[in-house]
């Protein structure tokens, strides 16, 4: 039978919208899209259907599936190309702040792009124009020409985003190397720009760059654990493999010092730059193989490491690749927690969970941590993806992926050394359709 996340994944990429009324399950479909397959196979789930949709989201909406890189059949919508891109240049402070002010005040953000894109998390699936055709961006609103030019990276017409916004905007988005004007009036992007939580991030552009490392995008696990973290105050945080920095970026408004580590340099740069975009002084960049460049210990330890079986490339080559097993660098990370985490830190870790069948992810963190589990206090925040698509190695793993899991592990020392693991993320569906996250990985609330 078809599993629920299975079917719910079908399902949205038909259009097809499900919700509640009542204790009843409604729906409505294109013509055509429910073939008796599916009709049956949502007979059958009907039940755990309306569950999910009553647990997990306001009524009257499909709540978006999560957002690992794992269920989308996209590979064939990530371009190959093969040009030189510049990094960022910083301008002045008060230019870039005016920048993100603007953007601010024009309200990009999660709950805007959320209305038109679907919940924003989705990004991994919907910022490819031909994965979304029915989106057709207004050129009257602000809002969807941010969209076009920094997410789906198409051309907008210069005149009229400049009175949208402001020439000012655009000019110090020129100076700053983030948009080229091109002939024929027009404005193109030459980074991707998030709204995220309040922040905003540049990145490379989705596609297979074969000239640069390329600085992630921001994809739906980077909003997961930008979403699950608790933002307590902290002494100091430690986001290890940062790409765009979005993690110590985030970190840095309830950490007294963060450092964002990683082997790429083009990584580092773009870090300081969404850095000093945002304002954010206590966050510093450097090249480190993990925790090999950081003196001392943190409180708060967030790592989105590489995590894709590949047996193509090697553990930091690329943002993708964990080494054949695909856990070479988590593997690394956790056999460092004792050493590095403070006795009442936490570590939140969000990764791939390539578990070979009939072992469990707990199983693995044991091994790592030298049969010492029971220190800990973990809160397993991953689901299920037995349909994870690699969309990057030149040498897809091909095996069984039945018991791969994907999300965030966070992990505390345990007060009374009798620790416990408890699994909380049901079928990831973390986040309501304004784009909000509504989980915190919370381990005082458990
Ligand atoms: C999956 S991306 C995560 C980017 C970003 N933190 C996010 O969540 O959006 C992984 C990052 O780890 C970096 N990386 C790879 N190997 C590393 C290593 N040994 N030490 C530190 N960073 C590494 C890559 O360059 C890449 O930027």
């Amino acid at each position: 039978m078809m599993d629920v996340s299975t079917l719910l994944t079908i399902l949205r990429s038909r259009k097809v919208n499900l919700w509640v009324e009542g204790s009843r399950l409604r729906c409505s479909a294109p013509v055509g899209a429910i073939d008796a397959e599916l009709k049956s196979a949502l007979v059958d789930q009907k039940d755990e259907i309306i569950a999910l949709l009553q647990a997990d989201t306001p009524p009257g909406h499909l709540a978006e599936a999560p957002p690992a890189r794992s269920e989308q059949p996209a590979s064939s919508t990530l371009q190959t190309i093969c040009r030189e891109v510049a990094a960022p240049v910083p301008v002045a402070p008060e230019r870039m702040t005016q920048f993100v002010n603007e953007l601010r005040s024009c309200s990009f953000d999660l709950a805007s792009c959320a209305k038109r894109l679907g919940v924003f998390p989705r990004l991994g699936v919907n910022f490819w124009a031909s994965m979304r055709p029915d989106w057709v961006a207004r050129a009257n609103d602000p809002i969807d020409n941010l969209i076009s030019l920094f997410i789906d990276g198409r051309q907008v017409n210069a005149n009229l985003f400049a009175k949208q916004l402001t020439s000012r905007f655009v000019d110090t988005a020129l100076d700053m190397g983030l948009l080229t004007d091109c002939a024929g009036g027009v404005l193109q992007a030459n980074a991707c720009l998030f709204p995220c939580y309040g922040s905003y991030i540049v990145t490379d552009h989705p596609a297979k760059n074969s000239t640069i490392n390329q600085v992630m995008w921001l994809w739906g696990e980077s909003f997961v654990l930008g979403g699950l973290v608790k933002r307590s105050p902290r002494r100091r945080a430690v986001d290890l493999g940062t790409g765009s920095g979005i993690h110590a970026i985030l970190a840095a408004d309830h950490c007294s010092s963060v450092i964002g580590a990683d082997v790429n340099p083009r990584a580092v740069e773009f870090a300081t730059f969404n850095a000093m975009l945002n304002g954010k002084s206590n966050a510093q960049f450097i090249l480190s193989d993990l925790f090999n460049s950081i003196e001392g210990t943190c409180d708060l330890l967030l790592a989105n490491p590489p995590y894709a079986p590949d047996s193509a490339a090697q553990p930091g080559d690329n943002f993708w690749s964990g080494g054949l097993q695909g856990t070479d660098l988590l593997r690394k990370i956790v056999e460092s927690l004792p050493a590095k985490l403070d006795p009442d830190g936490t570590a939140h870790l969000i990764a791939l969970y390539p578990n070979p069948p009939a072992t469990k992810t707990r199983d693995h963190f044991d091994m790592w941590l030298g049969g010492k589990i029971g220190d800990w206090d973990v809160l397993d925040h991953t689901w299920p993806v037995p349909h994870y698509e690699d969309l990057f190695s030149l040498q897809p793993y091909q095996g069984d992926k039945s018991a791969w899991r994907f999300g965030v592990v966070s992990l505390r020392r345990s007060a009374s050394g009798n620790g416990w693991w408890k699994e909380g993320a049901g079928r990831g569906l973390f986040f309501g359709t304004d784009g909000r996250c509504n989980l915190v990985a919370d381990h005082d609330g458990h």
